[in-house]
């Protein structure tokens, strides 16, 4: 039996599956977001800890002598997250998150001062990453940056409170900034760079490797026969990508969870800093990947549903198919945005809104702008010399049959659509939990069983292609018109 914990932005999800990789038993707690100001996001590192008793008490309760057979857990998270630890391992400040925007200053300070971000780091010094949120803290809370003695990621965190040890994974710390990314190592002149030392960081190990075992105190409350094996785990992309067999060269996934993201797996590390692609290791030895990561997909829609006192179900459900282009555009930018645009300031927009607009043309022109922000981070990838023949669909947002088609016909890619895609992260943490107990990854990483597949429709990708040809030129719009 295996376990797999993916700490998501939104909730915790813990999923239990046998040898066969079967699901057995789920549970899920929430979470939640605070924004003290705007641009800012933080998390409550204990609220991580919380959430992951709350759905391991669960399991327990659902499948007591499963639960009591595991043997290996893996780890999933958001990734970028700065959890800042005291010497005794307590947080001594909110994590700042993966879509917080308040490091604009130190990201071009840094990318200034130490290009070797772009070279060793592999990326550009976006205020997602966590290098430029410590600078932050660094300049502005002193007293917090100087008792920082150990810096981790938010799953991370969960694992240090599961094992007792300091362990990060490649594929999630390539995220940092603070790696050479192709040693699969920290680099001490970047980590020089934002005042810290190797000291700070965790012990690194791959994503499929044991990171240590399960603290005796906790086999006794959730039962475990033995001390279950902690895998290395991963970055919630690399773990999803675990999940559904996206490790060989050329594999790639399009996930629409609340961030949205266009990920293919490389043989080596192959960054693109102009468009702002993101170059890391994957959870694999040997393995990297690159990803176009838009801030705001299903929390666009979200938004929506929030703003007009429905669900997200509702909005697509009244939407139902479509037969082009909605009218009105929609630039998802509610939080800024990365690829291609690395962008922190700038906001969302719709344009086109007449009388006639309702709610339905409204969901549609979310539908349709998160999807032409994904088509901007295809263009990227492929300037970056990668070329994505399918794309296999993940995140809640691919229970939506026509966002799927709208992607697929705007993309020009068909969209494999599996059985079960709504994993994040999950599926593939259990699988690398999986792969470190038993010392293997052979037979572990297969894609998975197929509900469908949507080709793209002649019909829409035409006029989709114009649409997008005009919604590219609302960008340096409302830029120019400073919003
Ligand atoms: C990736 C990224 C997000 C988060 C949250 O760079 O910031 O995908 O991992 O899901």
């Amino acid at each position: 039996m295996f376990i797999g914990l993916d700490i998501g932005t939104s909730s915790v999800k813990a999923i239990l599956l046998g040898a066969d990789q079967l699901l057995i038993a789920s549970a899920t707690a929430d979470l939640t977001v605070e924004r003290p100001h705007p641009g800012w996001s933080e998390q409550d590192p204990e609220s991580w800890w919380t959430a992951c008793e709350t759905v391991l008490d669960t399991l327990k309760r659902k499948a007591p002598a499963e639960l009591a057979a595991v043997r290996g857990i893996g780890l999933s998270g958001h990734m970028h997250g700065a959890t800042l630890l005291d010497g005794n391992g307590r947080p001594l400040r909110p994590c700042i998150l993966w879509n917080d925007g308040r490091s604009g200053k130190q990201c071009a300070d840094l990318q200034a001062t130490e290009p070797q971000f772009l070279t060793r780091g592999g990326n550009l010094v976006m205020p997602g990453f966590t290098a430029p949120k410590l600078q932050w803290v660094r300049e502005n809370e002193p007293d917090i940056f100087s008792k920082t003695e150990m810096v981790l990621l938010p799953k991370d965190y969960v694992r240090f409170k599961l094992t007792g040890d300091y362990v990060g994974d490649m594929s999630d710390s390539a995220g940092t900034l603070w790696m050479d990314v192709a040693k699969r190592d920290w680099c001490d002149d970047l980590l020089a760079a934002t005042g810290l030392t190797r000291k700070q960081m965790p012990r690194l190990v791959e994503g499929s490797e044991s990171s240590g075992t399960v603290r005796s105190d906790l086999c006794g409350r959730w039962g475990f026969d033995a001390p279950p094996v902690v895998a290395g785990g991963g970055g919630d992309n690399a773990a999803a990508a675990c999940g559904v067999g996206a490790v060989t060269p050329g594999s790639a996934f399009v996930s629409l969870g609340t961030s949205g993201v266009l990920f293919v797996t490389n043989d080596r590390f192959s960054p693109n800093v102009e468009g702002a692609v993101h170059a890391f290791c994957h959870a694999l030895p040997d393995t990297w990947h690159q990803m176009g990561v838009i801030l705001s997909a299903t929390d666009s829609l979200n938004w929506l549903a929030r703003i007009l006192k429905k669900t997200p179900g509702d909005l697509t459900a009244e939407l139902g198919r479509v037969s082009g282009p909605s009218g009105v555009s929609f630039l998802p930018y509610l939080g800024g945005e990365r690829t291609p645009h690395n962008d922190v300031e700038i906001r969302a927009g719709f344009a086109g809104i007449s009388h006639e607009t309702d709610d339905r043309e409204l969901t549609h022109a979310v539908l349709d702008g998160v999807a032409f922000a994904l088509k901007d981070c295809l263009e990227a990838l492929s300037v970056a010399g990668t070329k994505i023949d399918r794309l296999l669909a993940v995140g809640g947002g691919s229970r939506s049959h026509t966002w799927l088609e709208i992607i697929a016909s705007l993309l020009g890619v068909p969209v494999d659509v599996p059985v079960d895609g709504d994993f994040g992260g999950s599926l593939g943490a259990a699988r690398l939990g999986q792969a470190a107990a038993t010392g293997t990854t052979e037979g572990i990483f297969a894609r998975p069983a197929l509900k469908a597949t949507i080709d793209p429709l002649p019909a829409l990708s035409e006029p989709y292609a114009e649409a997008y040809g005009r919604w590219r030129k609302l960008y340096p719009a409302l830029k120019q018109a400073g919003f």
